[in-house]
């Protein structure tokens, strides 16, 4: 590829659409990807930067049986949320696009049709995981397992998250169903297998031999061992219900496994694109002078460098990506994020608590960015990253430099007259970090590039602290202007250079600075691109009129520290008192309504109660019906005293059949649940006032 590509593909990963999104997804994979497609877009170049919503796949099935609702159900309300998170904190994505559309049915269905045709699946009845009791396949997430590399004891079936391998459910050691917990069984069924094996040549000529310099250690480690250790076909294919049907004869109820489709989707989201903005999409993906880079986290590198990129090679016409710049995972207060542990930093619950401030968690989180090991976000880095970086050097340097120009000039841009040798190093040097913040781009180091971002604030600071206009003003007006005159030229070049990083600070410094803005009422028009800052004289010229100043950042307080950490503690309370969610019984089979009927459920109240002799477990209750007063035996003493339960309301089922426990016979049965702790409860009318003996329906 020549110096510069035609143009830039460049995809950020679909996130599986089962809830919102947080700070991991931002610093992993959108904000690096926004980071870089906004600076070659300030370099005029072409770029498509696409994205969307990963509609399929088991996780989104396992939320809806969660919530009660159905798989559609739980994508349209998360890709709504998720869509708005990402336009609140400026991901400027060409297109964000998701994988129920139309358009991505019909070009993961070509694409599975055209690999069909040309014979590069494998077609084979082989045994897969079956559920006995749920009465159905066991495909990725609906397993879980031991790893056979590592050993971890949660994988799921399709791919361990500890070490990334992707697997077939069945090489999972003791698989249990996520559904029932029960173990699997063996069943036939038919699938297509994409023969990775045969691609193994080709890969590792591709990526171990071609990509050794240039991908990131991480990416080409874990791609460099998956090789070594020999690829196996794979399904693309499983017996789910929901996903895209299998477009071919002979595959009903079958569907495109979620991680053949989704990729498919970046196409798709392209395709979406091109075709609303009337141009041709196809360049993007099969010119071999563009530029293709996938942004991801972790644990998508082998997605994303092996089966992808075989499927890409298989089809033919395709190019393949450039690089993979994946991030390892950051972590939350040193623990892992989860969601479903709600251990999280929600990006739209952060807009309700820190208004306006998305620039503060943008630059924490590249400050922070996981790109070469798993980082850590905490809310006391959080709060010194504003307070001392971007208020005491950034702002600081930017509201002195407008509130002096103001004082002294009434807002004008003064002249300069005699440049002292440290006018000239401080501008010369000015002029250099353009180049030295492109680099760090170009090679997806974008903590590097926003730390070089923050020395030009930091130079522009030492410059002022160093020539003290504010004294020189009483005893050196021409020097003064000088002075004013270099720090408008780095005010004014941080103006430009922040855009990737900081796109909403830059924005509102372009207006302070009367510099052209995207606001196109406003008649200014100074126009700055990236390379101006290396080789134009004046960013700023004299005699120009600056707008008024107004505060880039604001103090953050240790109050607004403290309500996020009593937050996370909450979510910590929580967790510890419950069980996840795979410890909550599944649902029995159906009954019918007729089943329900014959149930005779009656309000009581328990009116004595003593522990049986010689058992742990049971207390005799004497329990007033309304119909009479029986004897039931109940296996809660370890729950509850005799004392606490005697007047209790509660729920008895009366006519069912007597049986002696210890010699005591027993007439019926109090209803009792568990909390999500495993705490016994008593099922009981949610009002003392009813009588005894009121039938329950
Ligand atoms: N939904 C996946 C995840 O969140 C990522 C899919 S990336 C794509 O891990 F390539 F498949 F689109
Ligand atoms: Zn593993």
């Amino acid at each position: 590829m020549s110096q510069n590509p035609k143009r830039y593909t460049i995809t950020a990963a679909l996130p599986y659409t089962n809830g919102p999104v947080h700070i991991g997804h931002l610093a992993g994979v959108y904000i690096p990807a926004d980071i870089y497609a906004r600076f070659q877009r300030m370099q005029g170049r072409d770029v498509a930067f696409v994205c969307g919503s990963d509609e399929h796949g088991v996780p989104i099935t396992l939320k809806a049986k969660k919530e009660g609702i159905t798989p559609q159900q739980v994508v349209d309300k998360y890709h709504a949320i998720i869509k708005k998170s990402f336009e609140d904190f400026g991901i400027t994505f060409d297109n964000y696009s998701r994988t129920s559309a139309k358009i991505h049915h019909d070009t993961a269905s070509d694409f599975f049709k055209k690999l069909h045709a040309d014979g590069k699946f494998i077609e084979e009845v082989t045994e897969q995981l079956y559920d006995v009791e749920a009465n159905q396949f066991l495909a990725d997430r609906f397993v879980v397992g031991t790893c056979p590399k590592c050993g971890n004891e949660e994988s799921y079936g399709d791919q361990c998250e500890n070490c990334g391998t992707s697997h077939n459910a069945t090489d999972l050691i003791n698989p249990k169903s996520a559904i029932s917990g029960a173990v699997p069984s063996l069943k036939e069924t038919k699938h297509w297998f994409l023969p990775l094996d045969q691609y193994e040549p080709w890969l590792k000529e591709w990526i171990v031999d071609g990509h050794k310099k240039d991908w990131k250690t991480n990416v080409y480690g874990q791609c460099k061992s998956w090789i070594d250790d020999g690829l196996r076909p794979r399904a693309v294919t499983r017996d789910l219900d929901w996903g895209i049907p299998v477009p071919v004869e002979g595959a009903e109820g079958k569907v495109l496994y979620v991680w053949f489709d989704a990729p498919i989707g970046y196409i798709s989201a392209t395709k979406e694109w091109a075709a609303r903005e009337g141009k041709d999409w196809e360049p993007y993906w099969k010119d071999s002078e563009s530029k293709l880079l996938h942004f991801i986290g972790k644990d998508n590198i082998v997605f994303h460098c092996i089966i992808f990129p075989s499927m890409l090679k298989a089809e033919g016409s395709y190019i393949l990506p450039n690089n993979v710049p994946a991030n390892e995972f950051l972590n939350l207060e040193g623990s892992k994020i989860s969601t479903s542990k709600n251990w999280a930093v929600w990006l739209h619950e952060y807009l309700e608590e820190f208004p306006n401030q998305q620039d503060v968690l943008r630059y924490t989180l590249t400050a922070n960015a996981p790109e070469t090991k798993d980082n850590d976000f905490t809310w006391s880095d959080f709060q010194a990253r504003n307070n001392n970086e971007l208020v005491a050097v950034f702002g600081n340097f930017i509201n002195r430099v407008v509130v002096l120009t103001h004082k002294y000039y009434g807002g004008e841009v003064p002249e300069a007259s005699e440049y002292l040798e440290i006018d000239q190093t401080i501008l010369k040097e000015l002029k250099t970090y353009p180049a030295v913040i492109e680099s760090s781009i170009e090679r997806y180091r974008f903590r590097e590039a926003q730390m070089e971002l923050m020395n030009v604030a930091r130079l522009g600071n030492k410059y002022l602290a160093d020539e003290e206009p504010w004294k020189t003003i009483k005893t050196d007006e021409a020097r003064t202007k000088t002075v004013m005159y270099v720090a408008l030229q780095i005010a004014t070049a941080l103006a430009v250079l922040s855009e990737p990083f900081l796109p909403f600070t830059s924005e509102k410094l372009k207006k302070m600075l009367n510099l052209s803005s995207s606001d196109a009422t406003k008649e200014y028009d100074i126009e700055n691109t990236w390379k101006d800052v290396e080789t134009k004289a004046n960013l700023i010229p004299s005699g120009h009129t600056i707008g008024k100043g107004e505060l880039l950042f604001s103090k953050i307080e240790d109050e607004q520290i403290h309500a996020q950490l009593d937050k996370l503690e909450a979510s910590k309370k929580r967790n510890d008192s419950m069980n996840s969610v795979q410890d909550i019984t599944p649902q029995k089979d159906t009954i019918q309504f007729d089943d329900f009927t014959k149930l005779d459920l009656r309000v009581g109240t328990i009116i004595e109660a003593e522990k049986m002799a010689k058992t742990k477990k049971l207390l005799v209750l004497k329990v007033d019906t309304g119909i009479d007063i029986r004897t039931i035996v109940s296996g809660i003493a370890e729950s509850f005293t005799p004392e606490e339960i005697i007047g209790k309301k509660v729920t008895v089922l009366v006519n069912l059949a007597p049986r002696a426990l210890r010699g005591v016979d027993s007439e019926g049965m109090i209803l009792m649940t568990e909390d999500t702790s495993g705490k016994l409860v008593f099922v009981n009318p949610d009002t003392d006032g009813v009588s005894n003996g009121g039938g329950i329906n």
